[in-house]
């Protein structure tokens, strides 16, 4: 009889960018998993919303402050999965990406993981088992014009994931990363028919759902992922893996 439901049955799941798109999505599944859900974004109203939804809480805070970062953990007490799902991005040539463009990149794609990471694995560690999951994209594998910042921030994340899998793993924390391609979401609405352009080029053909992604994320958060850590999952229909 497989268990792999029940292991998230009133685990503490901590969803960055559960306000929202894919985030929003997967607190929906983890809460009907029995997951106790709390979620964080930077909107009160579509965050208290999530929270409804969900049975779970909603804590408010910018990834862009590290103050924030630190209430956060503090707020969010002992956590058993961290999704890092939270991102930004900023499209355009790299000449004409401005500093504070760049900085919010790395900021919310990179150092808030980091610093949110180290304050919750320590005590998934603790109690000897835990699970993050950190969420990419195609491009930070694949070079993209336009992307060249954002690529590099989710680079960096998926850095992260191998080494706190080699870090925390011993502890029996798993920690693994989905690296998306087009998915259909609040941000890339504003993109229009690009989107399928962009899903059309991949062997599938698609873009992902939100529900889809959110499956993906939970199966890595679970038992039945046991064996999987460090691992980067290419969620992209196919797209990284043809010429
Ligand atoms: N959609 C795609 O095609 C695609 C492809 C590859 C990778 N991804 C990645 O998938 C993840 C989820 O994106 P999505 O498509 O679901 O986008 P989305 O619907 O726009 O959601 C983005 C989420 O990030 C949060 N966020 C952004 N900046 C923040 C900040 N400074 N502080 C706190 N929260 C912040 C937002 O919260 P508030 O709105 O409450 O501030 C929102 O909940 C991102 O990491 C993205 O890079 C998406």
């Amino acid at each position: 009889m497989s268990d792999a439901h029940h292991d998230l049955e009133s685990a503490t799941v901590l969803i960055t960018g559960g306000t929202s798109g894919i985030g929003r999505a997967t607190a929906q599944l983890f809460a009907e998993r029995g997951a106790r859900v709390v979620v964080t974004g930077r909107d009160e109203h579509r965050g208290q919303e999530v929270a409804a939804e969900t049975g779970g809480r909603f804590i408010r805070a910018d990834l862009a402050s590290p103050k924030e970062i630190e209430r956060l953990a503090a707020e969010a007490g002992e956590v058993d999965v961290l999704v890092n799902n939270a991102g930004y991005w900023e499209l355009g040539p790299t000449s004409e990406t401005s500093e504070a463009g760049f900085d919010a990149m790395v900021t919310v794609n990179f150092r808030a993981p980091f610093f949110l990471t180290a304050a919750l694995a320590p005590g998934m560690a603790a109690r000897g088992r835990g699970a993050i999951v950190n969420v990419s994209t195609m491009v930070a594998a694949r070079g993209a014009v336009g992307m060249a910042a954002y690529g590099a921030s989710k680079a960096a994340l998926e850095a992260l994931t191998r080494s706190w899998a080699a870090e925390f793993g011993p502890e029996g924390v798993r920690v693994n990363a989905v690296a998306l391609g087009p998915s259909r979401t609040e941000i890339t609405k504003s993109m229009g028919d690009l989107l399928d352009t962009l899903a059309a080029a991949s062997p599938l053909g698609r873009a992902n759902e939100p529900d889809e992604v959110a499956r993906l994320i939970v199966h890595l958060a679970g038992e039945d992922a046991r064996p999987l850590t460090g691992t980067v999952i290419a969620a992209d229909a196919g797209r990284t893996a043809a010429l």
